[in-house]
Parts: C-alpha cells; sequence; structure tokens
C-alpha cells in the first residue's frame, strides 16, 4: 500500500505556503480552550511517581473507562480505549467485518474520507449511498443499497462535512437494517457534543446488541493532539476490538487518559454550552456572509463544518487552491469527500478569523 498524503495536509501546506494572509478553515482543530481540569490533569500527572508512567492496562486505565461507562451506561468492558476516535473507527470496522458476514460497507456520501481509506485497508469494500439535499439519511436509500454482502453500516452523527444530526428513528431503521442484512452498524459519534438542535441521541440508546458506538475527546475538550478516543462495543465483539487494539499500539498513551479522566470528572456543563454558543454565533456570522454572497449552503445542526456552493465554482482542488490565492481562505473541496457534495467547498469555523473570512468570500463572489 502506497502512502497517500491527506487531502487536508496538501490545502493546508498550500495555504501556509502563500506569501499573503490566508484564513485556515480546512483542519478540524478546534482553536478554543480545553476544559481548566484537562490542564490541571497534565501538570499533576508530571510530578506522580515513576510507576505512574510505566504500561498503562492495554484496553485503557479502569478508572477511565468507568467514567465512561457510567456517562454512557453501559458495563465496563465493553469499553476500549483508544488513540483517538480514528483508531476506534478502525476497531469498529475490524470488529465487524471479522465476523466474516460480508465485506460490502455501507458509508453515507458525502462521506469522512478516512471511511473509505479504512476499509480498504480492512480488504472491505465501499458502496456509497448519497444522502439528502439538506444532508439527512434516508434509510429506504440504505436499503436499496443493501445487499447480502453487506458485512457494516457506518454513519458518523452529528456529521462531518454535512453538519446533519441524524434522527433516532433514522438510527432506529439502520440498526434494523442491520440486524436484517446480519450486518453491523457502527455510529461515530465523535461531535456529540456539538448538537444545536437538541435532538442528538446516542445509537447506544437503541439497545442494540448489532450497534458499535465510537467517539473521543479530540474535539469535546479541544484536544485532537492528545489521541484519546473509545469504542462500545456488544459483548461478543468487544474481545476482538481489545486483541487489535493490544497488538498494535500496546495501549493508548497514559498521560493523555490521566488528564482527560479529571476533566471528565470536573469539567461542569458550562463549558462544554460555552463551546456551543461561540459555535453558534460563528455559524450567524459565516452564513450571514454566505447569504450576502449569494451562495447556498447547509445550516449545521451540529459539529462546526458549513458546506457551501458557489454558483460556477465546483468544489475541486483546483477551486480550493484558486480561493487560497485569490481570496485568502481555505476550505476543503467538496469533492474529497466522495461526489455528492463535488459542487460544494467545506469550511471549519475553527477559526477566530470567521467573520473576516466570510466578508472574503462575500468579496470574492460578489
Ligand atoms: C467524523 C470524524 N471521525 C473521526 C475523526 C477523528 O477523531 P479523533 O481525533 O478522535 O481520532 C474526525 C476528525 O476530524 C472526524 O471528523
Amino acid at each position: 500500500m502506497n502512502y497517500e498524503r491527506p487531502q487536508f495536509f496538501h490545502l493546508m501546506q498550500y495555504a501556509e505556503a502563500a506569501e499573503h494572509d490566508v484564513v485556515d478553515m480546512v483542519s478540524g482543530n478546534p482553536d478554543w480552550e480545553p476544559p481548566a481540569a484537562l490542564r490541571d490533569g497534565l501538570r499533576e500527572y508530571a510530578d506522580a511517581d515513576p510507576d505512574e508512567f510505566q504500561y498503562p492496562p492495554s484496553e485503557g486505565l479502569l478508572e477511565l473507562r468507568e467514567e465512561i461507562a457510567a456517562r454512557r451506561n453501559v458495563a465496563p468492558s465493553r469499553i476500549v480505549v483508544t488513540n483517538g476516535t480514528g483508531e476506534a473507527n478502525y476497531l469498529a470496522m475490524a470488529a465487524a467485518l471479522d465476523r466474516d458476514a460480508g465485506s460490502e460497507v455501507l458509508l453515507a456520501d458525502p462521506v469522512y474520507p478516512y471511511y473509505p481509506g479504512k476499509t480498504e485497508l480492512l480488504g472491505g469494500k465501499v458502496t456509497l449511498v448519497p444522502t439528502e439535499r439538506d444532508g439527512s439519511i434516508d434509510p429506504a436509500r440504505f436499503r436499496e443499497a443493501a445487499s447480502e454482502e453487506t458485512g457494516l453500516i457506518l454513519v458518523n452523527t452529528p456529521n462531518n462535512p454535512t453538519g446533519a444530526v441524524y434522527s433516532r428513528e433514522t438510527m432506529r431503521e439502520l440498526a434494523a437494517l442491520a440486524e436484517e442484512m446480519d450486518a453491523t452498524l457502527v455510529s461515530d459519534e465523535v461531535y456529540d457534543h456539538f448538537d444545536f438542535t437538541g435532538e442528538f441521541e446516542s445509537a447506544l440508546t437503541l439497545d442494540s446488541d448489532r450497534a458499535i458506538v465510537t467517539s473521543g475527546y479530540s474535539k469535546s475538550m479541544a484536544i485532537t493532539g492528545f489521541r484519546v478516543g473509545y469504542a462500545i462495543l456488544p459483548e461478543r465483539l468487544v474481545g476482538g476490538a481489545k486483541t487489535r487494539h493490544m497488538l498494535v499500539n500496546v495501549a493508548t498513551s497514559r498521560p493523555p487518559q490521566v488528564a482527560v479522566l479529571r476533566a471528565l470528572r470536573e469539567t461542569e456543563t458550562e463549558y462544554y454550552e460555552s463551546v456551543r454558543s461561540l459555535l453558534r454565533e460563528r455559524v450567524d456570522t459565516f452564513t450571514d456572509a454566505l447569504d450576502a454572497a449569494g451562495a447556498e449552503y447547509s445550516r449545521p445542526d451540529g459539529g462546526f463544518y458549513v458546506l457551501a456552493r458557489f454558483d460556477g465554482f465546483p468544489g475541486t482542488m483546483a477551486n480550493a487552491e484558486r480561493l487560497v490565492d485569490e481570496a485568502g481562505v481555505a476550505g476543503m473541496p467538496g469533492d474529497t469527500f466522495g461526489s455528492a457534495r463535488d459542487e460544494w467547498l467545506r469550511f471549519a469555523l475553527v477559526t477566530p478569523r470567521v467573520e473576516e473570512a466570510a466578508a472574503r468570500l462575500a468579496d470574492y463572489f460578489d
């Protein structure tokens, strides 16, 4: 397998190399503060006894797994603490495909590009199922696309890049379809704290023994560099996931687990609320400017991305580079997320300069 540099790396480097000022709306790196308790946890860890610097249990620190279990109302034995949601997704997908119940993977289009990449890595076959114009999923389309070979249905809610939050009914129907097809449903919920509708419900509440839920703290605690996530699997699949995690990683690094545990215990809901309200303001600012620019866009119900479509300016890498050069704004081309949004560009609202970027876009497309 050759190394393929992710497209967002390319674009971020392209933007950095520009000689003029560019507002970066490519990365998914939050620009706000992590919870204060997270920094406290890290500081305290620096002075811990040397034995605290040694291998943690492979499946994750017991206290962290217990804390997650209590919050998610599941047994700690079902949890593996991973190197971010990225690894949790890999373990979940491997668990589904290891069942030999079929190698076809149904993914919603537009798609988070690492999903097709991981599918290939695991020897699976991708079938993309288009979402609706508003980003929602019509389970009937998944039903039509499903075949005897379907082993996995993987969705992400709240969604990157559409900002859709799937309804409980949608998730219930997808779980039922997985059951009928003898497949597994994986729900990537890494943006679970960024629900602006109050409608989001984890797939865990479906109580389906077909469902695996993945999540992590990269976004909710603004720590994409820490690499702490988790997968919650049905008891019959968790052993395989723990083995794969152990053989690939030995364990997830201990210091960030300690810091995340402290932050989970000590962070009040106000922290998460204040981030949501910051993002709501940014969504308003940005979409007002998109209105001024005459663009079509999706107003996110969750997550922190906005998809926008400018007439006569399709979402290709060449156009994304042109936008860097001529407007001083960097956004991801929609065609990197499958084919359903190849006319669109995705802008991440993780910069304090949203207003400036919005004004530049409004000027450029005026
Ligand atoms: C849908 C989705 N899943 C997973 C990830 C990776 O998360 P983590 O940093 O926890 O590995 C991202 C990161 O942008 C994402 O957008």
